[in-house]
This record gives structure tokens, C-alpha cells and sequence, in this order.
């Protein structure tokens, strides 16, 4: 049985009910706070607020557990397939065999888009950044099924935009990219599987032939599962918050892109490569920069290690670092970047500064490391992490919806200005 909170104010006593959710986690529900205390709670970047009760994903960042719909992560990423989490995460359960065949065969048929779509990216100057094309071209589906605009729209309506979504998004992703480097683009090739396509419409050109390299597809394929939810965090909220006021499928994702675009969220893989380019053009000397991390005057900051919820490690990091080897041995990749990157891991691993403090390299540090070693560009890893992160959005933006959540609407302390008279321009 769980005890009521209790809460002491200007020499009253008020109680708020406790609530437990099924890993034993403990919220005290403040829902009646304002009405009965008057009072807000305040909580700047929100590290104490359940925003939601969810079922998708659950996240223990003190024992570095986190599960999909229940299913450990390292179950997932060894034995599923993005696609297979896809729709667990947004259905709720694992497939049966037909419920799959029948899921990616719908995906697959929806994976062209409407050639005006190319006129829109033809209109993005060739240095956009792909984060800025994906976000705009993904809204612009609004005009295309404006269907999906209609606050009560059925199931069916909402299915297939879910579908759409899934099937189009590497489509779009590829053309950003295309559109960045001036080449033309690729159709979608439905004879491929969804990250095979995926790389297919990204590298091929059509002077020369282009296989996918399957080692290529599947470290791709694990990686979209490994980042496909992570429950409450930054660009999930916002897809939450802005489908809580009835705004279309594509638009909430849309706005969930734009958000995982800043370095503190999705661009932290970005943010790894240009560090470790930055120590290599400073002539490739790890150890100094780790003395600069660990002196308290430097600015210096290590790109890619630790977690804000993860307090003793990042399980998908652990999976993914053992990706990262397979991938940079069966490639054999050569590059100093990438040595630079081993040293500086080697290092923070059995460094008792970084062991102390819990500085180890996390999942943007490996997935950074991995797409350099795929040549996939630079500044188009945080566009690979909102291709894996939207089966993990479109779920949130469901549940939302299925739990008819009100419109989201935080409070703020208010600490400006008092009421004051207006005064004339001529006076001021
Ligand atoms: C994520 O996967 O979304 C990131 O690790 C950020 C977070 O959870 O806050």
C-alpha cells in the first residue's frame, strides 16, 4: 500500500496520493497541487517531473536497464530487427509472422514519394543542413494527406500516417544528403530491406553500380534499434507536447526532429567526430586532451562520455562498442580519427579520474564512430538517429493520443516587471 505525501504550507497540512508504477518507481501526483495549495512546482529542465505514465519504455539509468515494451535491449538488438521494434514499440507487442510480413510489405509499398517533394528540396540551397531538410520535408507530408490534419481522425487515417512515416523517412533522409553534395537523387529500390534501401538511395550513383555491403546493413540495422526510444527525453517530449494540441502526426515529428537537432540532444554524435578532429589537426595528442578534461580552468569539454540519466553506464553503449569493433575490423578502416577515438575510449576506461566520475564513452561516442567508419558524413549522424528514434516517437505521439492526454501547458514562475504605466515614446 502506498503512503500519501505529505506537504506542509503556511501552517497547513495537505496530503497527495503516492503512485507506483510496475518497475516500483514512486511519483507523488501534484494533479490537485495548484487547486487545493495554490502553489506551482518549479523545476527548470524538468529532472523531477513525470511529464506521463507510458508503457513503452522503461529506463533505470543507476543500473543501466532499459527495455522496449519489456523486452531487454540486448535481447533486441541481438536477436530483432529494426523493423520488428517498430512495431513492437508502437503496437505494444511483438509480431506474429504474418503481423510482420503484413507490417513491412505495407512499408515497403509506401516507400516513393510525391515528385513535387523533389521540386521542394530542389528549393533548399545545397549547403542546408540535412536536419533542417528532413524536418521541413517530413511537415510538408501535411500538405500531401491533409487528411492528417483533422482533430478526430480515424485509426485508419492515423495507421497509415504511421505507415508513411516509416516507409518515407530514409527516403527523405537520402535526398537531404543527395541534395547537400549536388547529386541527383535515388528512388527507392523495394526489392531491397529498409536499411539496405536506405543506403542504397544514400551512396549509389548512377555512373557506377552499387552494392550494399551487408556487414554495412546490419551494424546500420542494430543501430536503429538501439536508439529507436528512450522514453521521456527531450525531442520525445516535444513530439508529446506539440501532438497535445491535436497538430497533425507529421508536424508533432517534424517539431521532435528539430529538437534532436542541438548538440546537448542528437547532435552529440556530430559533436564526438568534430572533437576528435579537432585533436587530430591539433597534431593527435589523446593524452593532452584528456589532461584539458580534467583541468577544472580549461573549457575543454569530452564530447561523448557520460549521461545525463545514465549514471554508471549506457547499455546501448556497451552493445554498440562491440559493433563499433566488428565493424572497424571487418571494414578495416584506416583512419587516425578513428585511432584518436580508441586512445581517448582506452583511456576514460581505466583512468580513475573518468572511472570516478562516470565518464564513460557513451552511445554517441560508438554510434559517432561507427558512422564515420560506414562513410556516412558528418553532419548526417544526427539525421541516422532520427531515422532509428522515430518508431520510438510515433509510439509516445500514440500513447498520448490513446490516453486522450490534455493539451501540455506547464506554469512559470513569473519574475518581471510589476504593473506599470505605459509611457509615451517622447518620454522615454
Ligand atoms: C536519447 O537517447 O534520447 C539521449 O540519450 C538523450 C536522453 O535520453 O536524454
Amino acid at each position: 500500500m502506498s503512503e500519501n505525501a505529505k506537504l506542509t504550507y503556511n501552517g497547513q497540512e495537505y496530503e497527495f496520493p503516492v503512485i507506483t508504477g510496475s518497475e516500483n518507481e514512486s511519483a507523488i501526483d501534484i494533479a490537485k497541487l495548484r487547486g487545493s495549495t495554490g502553489l506551482i512546482t518549479l523545476d527548470p529542465g524538468f529532472k523531477n517531473t513525470g511529464s506521463t505514465s507510458s508503457a513503452i519504455t522503461f529506463l533505470d539509468g543507476e543500473e543501466g536497464i532499459l527495455r522496449y515494451r519489456g523486452y531487454k535491449i540486448e535481447d533486441l538488438a541481438e536477436k530483432s530487427s529494426f523493423l520488428e521494434v517498430s512495431y513492437l514499440l508502437i503496437y505494444g507487442e511483438l509480431p506474429t509472422q504474418e503481423q510482420y510480413e503484413s507490417f513491412s510489405k505495407e512499408i515497403t509499398h509506401h516507400t516513393l514519394v510525391h515528385e513535387d517533394i523533389k521540386k521542394i528540396l530542389e528549393g533548399f540551397p545545397s549547403n542546408s543542413h540535412p536536419m533542417g531538410v528532413l524536418s521541413s520535408l517530413i511537415c510538408a507530408l501535411t500538405a500531401f494527406y491533409p487528411d492528417s490534419l483533422a482533430p478526430n481522425r480515424s485509426e485508419e487515417e492515423v495507421n497509415l500516417s504511421i505507415i508513411r512515416l516509416i516507409a518515407k523517412m530514409p527516403t527523405f533522409a537520402a535526398w537531404a544528403y543527395k541534395n547537400e553534395v549536388g547529386h541527383p537523387v535515388n528512388y527507392p529500390d523495394n526489392r531491397l530491406d529498409y536499411c539496405s534501401n536506405f543506403l542504397k538511395m544514400m551512396f549509389a550513383l548512377p555512373a557506377e553500380k552499387y552494392d550494399v555491403d551487408p556487414v554495412i546493413a546490419s551494424a546500420l540495422d542494430k543501430l536503429l534499434i538501439l536508439h529507436a526510444d528512450h522514453e521521456q527525453n527531450c525531442s520525445t517530449s516535444t513530439v508529446r507536447i506539440v501532438g497535445s494540441s491535436q497538430a497533425s502526426i507529421y508536424a508533432s515529428i517534424s517539431a521532435g526532429i528539430n529538437a534532436l537537432w542541438g548538440p546537448l540532444h542528437g547532435g552529440a554524435n556530430q559533436s564526438v567526430i568534430e572533437m576528435l578532429e579537432a585533436i587530430k589537426a591539433d597534431g593527435g595528442d589523446a593524452k593532452k586532451y584528456l589532461d584539458k578534461a580534467k583541468d577544472k580552468n580549461d573549457p575543454f569539454r569530452l564530447m561523448g562520455f557520460g549521461h545525463r540519466v545514465y549514471k554508471n553506464f549506457d547499455p546501448r553503449a556497451r552493445i554498440i562498442k562491440k559493433a563499433a569493433d566488428d565493424v572497424l575490423e571487418k571494414l578495416g578502416v584506416n583512419d587516425p580519427v578513428l585511432d584518436i577515438a580508441k586512445e581517448l575510449e582506452h583511456s576514460a576506461l581505466n583512468d580513475q579520474y573518468f572511472i570516478d566520475r562516470k565518464l564513460y564513452p557513451n552511445v554517441d561516442f560508438y554510434s559517432g564512430i561507427i558512422y564515420r567508419a560506414l562513410g556516412i558524413p558528418t553532419d548526417m549522424f544526427t539525421v541516422m538517429f532520427a531515422l532509428g528514434r522515430l518508431p520510438g516517437w510515433i509510439a509516445q505521439w500514440k500513447e498520448m493520443r490513446e490516453n486522450g492526454e490534455p493539451i501540455g501547458r506547464p506554469r512559470q514562475v513569473y519574475v518581471g516587471a510589476q504593473e506599470r504605466e505605459y509611457v509615451s515614446m517622447n518620454r522615454r
